[in-house]
């Protein structure tokens, strides 16, 4: 719903390619795009976020989307509590910028929040307090198939175009949250420049090879001591079809197209494969290297 007097900069983002006729619907806040959210005033919301407060023991999953946030969320929430229950609410309602100030301050601590935006907009307060950071990684070419299927399957996008545009508007940068090349640069600058800020980078494909040891990993930087039983406990709850089934009923149906909820797709690494053709992955390949010359960052297309 909005305000009279209030206009949402939606706008209707069109690739550059000249057959793309296609456009994704989005937020665009001086040159960045957000998806939209269904909060009243959320330009003003989403603006006001920099001043929020944080507590200490707030811990912030960060990561390009379509990374495996849902996953690595459930994981985080399971073990701050110590205990391998599902957790009965969605990632959604700890997303920093789909929320307000006043959501934020009524969660109970320690909270987990997770986010896709660049730490710019976030609350200085977690950077002032030091806040643990978990930043997921996944391969870009599953990357760019999820949200394919992402943007197609929520109506809010009102995106209906073929793969082969679509995968030029990725490389471009043209959806919500920008390019994942830049992000990913970005989040690397952050570290380079914090050596000392506690982050702990976590890939989605060791996330999928091990997640037994990764939760450990994990277990032992948010500084929670937990037995080998509860993590094998909580991991074993948050596979993928556990997750499939027990989280996709929270979903509300309508916001996707023919009421069927895609949160959780496939779930594997590689899926990329079914979809670029092999001009499509050597394209990608060598703009990757471009992007990507100077990155340290050592991503597995394939595990
Ligand atoms: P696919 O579309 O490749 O299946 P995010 O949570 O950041 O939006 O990322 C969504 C991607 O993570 C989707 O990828 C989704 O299926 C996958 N995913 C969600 N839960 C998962 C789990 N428990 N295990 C593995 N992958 C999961």
């Amino acid at each position: 719903s909005q305000s009279s007097d209030f206009i949402m900069p939606e706008i209707k983002l069109r690739a550059d390619n000249k057959d793309d006729d296609t456009h994704l619907r989005v937020v665009d806040i001086d040159g960045y795009y957000i998806p939209t959210f269904p909060i009243e005033d959320h330009e003003k919301h989403f603006r006001s976020m920099p001043g929020w407060k944080a507590r200490n023991d707030d811990v912030i999953i960060s990561a390009y989307p379509k990374a495996g946030t849902h996953w690595v969320w459930e994981v985080v929430s399971m073990l701050v509590r110590r205990k391998a229950e599902r957790i009965p609410e969605i990632k959604e309602m700890a997303m920093m910028e789909g929320i307000t100030e006043q959501i934020f301050e009524s969660l109970p601590s320690p909270r987990i929040m997770n986010t896709h935006v660049y730490f710019q907009y976030l609350p200085n307060d977690f950077f002032d307090k030091k806040c643990k950071i978990v930043y997921i990684i996944r391969n870009p070419k599953d990357i760019a198939v999820s949200f394919y299927n992402h943007h197609k399957k929520l109506l809010e996008y009102e995106f209906d175009g073929p793969w082969d545009n679509y995968l030029q508007r990725f490389i471009q940068g043209k959806t919500d949250y920008g390019s994942w090349f830049d992000y990913t640069l970005e989040m690397e600058r952050f570290m380079e420049s914090h050596p000392d800020y506690p982050i702990h980078v976590i890939y989605y494909e060791d996330m999928k090879e091990d997640s037994n040891t990764e939760i450990a990993k994990l277990a032992r930087f948010l500084g929670t001591e937990v037995s080998d039983e509860l993590i094998r406990n909580i991991d074993s709850l948050c596979q993928f079809d556990a997750m499939k089934k027990e989280k996709n009923v929270t979903e509300d149906v309508t916001e996707w197209r023919d009421n069927n909820p895609g949160m959780y797709r496939k779930g594997q690494v590689g899926d990329w494969k079914n979809w670029f053709t092999v001009a499509q992955s050597d394209m990608f390949d060598s703009i990757y290297q471009q992007k990507m010359a100077k990155s340290k960052t050592k991503i597995r297309f394939c595990i």
